[in-house]
């Protein structure tokens, strides 16, 4: 029997592209080079199947003209931002994603985020690593505590609940805004807010662990800095499109936040420069999922999805 044809459009582990080379015809990208639009659209009419990342843009001009030979796009990746779902589901083709499998590695880096951000360590480690480490006192390098502080997560979805769980020996209050109120069980004594509004002014560090969607676009703005309190801190783990940079720029040079943690960005790859520039910013380049294990089961449970929807079932993670 022949085997369906799927295009792997990234590196992806060791484990994934072995398990998906015994099941399918693949096409690898050894080079790990990132295809546009009109690349992709050429390479669909040889495919069945993509599995691709964040980086390749299904935007709606994309879908429209993808091949009709192409039927799933198993996603390797919870967020499906960078597929136009509506587009997709009108051209018929299957849409999913990677739920569950990378929410503790991305609330380990929500935690890092916060305790970099909170106690300096862009700063610090800037000193040691230049040299420039020349004299200690108890007033140097002070930086603020987050234990038994309140947290606030936006969105507690599976990442949400992770971050929740993963700071209980911080001994934190957490509140949490979502679109619907969790059950006791779920919410574990965390505080609901029905409104974002209300959440910021509220808690003394705040975690975006939401999804980027039109409704989200800069849900973080001047206004919304505005209500949190002077000197919290702004952790982002989920998408860059949730924040304003500028206007989050302004609050870290006004004193009004004290700090902020940023794994992602409006501009991906790069970030921005005056974010950059900025000494109580901790930046990562979006590696929230980046560890062995969680790139493993993210592959994992995208040829899971893929093996359902070519043996005739529903995938478990479809979204369009
Ligand atoms: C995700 O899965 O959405 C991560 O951001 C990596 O793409």
């Amino acid at each position: 029997m022949t085997k369906p044809v799927l295009w792997i459009t990234r590196k992806l582990s060791d484990a994934t592209e072995m398990r998906a080379a015994r099941d399918y015809d693949v096409i690898h990208n050894p080079e790990d080079r990132v295809y546009s639009g009109d690349e992709i659209v050429a390479m669909s009419g040889n495919v069945d199947a993509i599995m691709a990342c964040h980086s390749e843009n299904f935007s709606d001009e994309v879908a429209q003209r993808l091949s009709n030979r192409v039927k799933i796009i198993a996603n390797h990746s919870v967020g499906v931002d960078h597929c136009n779902l509506p587009a997709l589901k009108a051209r018929g083709i299957a849409v999913t994603n990677t739920p569950d499998v990378l929410s503790d590695a991305t609330a380990e880096i929500a935690l890092l985020l916060m305790l970099a951000a909170a106690r300096r360590a862009s700063e610090g480690e800037r000193l040691v690593r230049n040299g420039q480490w020349t004299s200690w006192s108890p007033s140097f390098m002070v930086g603020v505590q987050s234990t038994g502080k309140k947290l606030g997560i936006i969105g507690m979805g599976r990442v949400g609940r992770a971050v929740r769980k993963i700071v209980e020996g911080l001994g934190m209050e957490v509140h949490y805004s979502n679109r619907h109120r969790l059950p006791p069980e779920t919410e574990q004594g965390a505080i609901f807010h029905d409104s974002v509004d209300d959440l910021l002014g509220a808690v003394d560090i705040v975690s975006l662990n939401c999804p980027s969607t039109p409704e989200t676009l800069n849900l973080i703005d001047a206004r919304r800095l505005a209500l949190m309190k002077k000197g919290a801190i702004l952790v982002n783990t989920a998408r860059g499109n949730l924040i304003d940079e500028a206007a989050l720029i302004e609050a870290l040079k006004s004193g009004h936040l004290s700090a902020a943690g940023l794994d992602v960005f409006k501009n991906e790859p790069g970030g921005n420069p005056e974010l950059a520039a900025l000494d109580n910013v901790f930046l990562l380049p979006h590696i929230g999922s980046a560890t062995r294990e969680t790139r493993d089961a993210m592959g994992w449970r995208a040829l899971d999805n893929l093996d359902a929807f070519f043996a005739g079932k529903e995938p478990r993670d479809r979204v369009a």
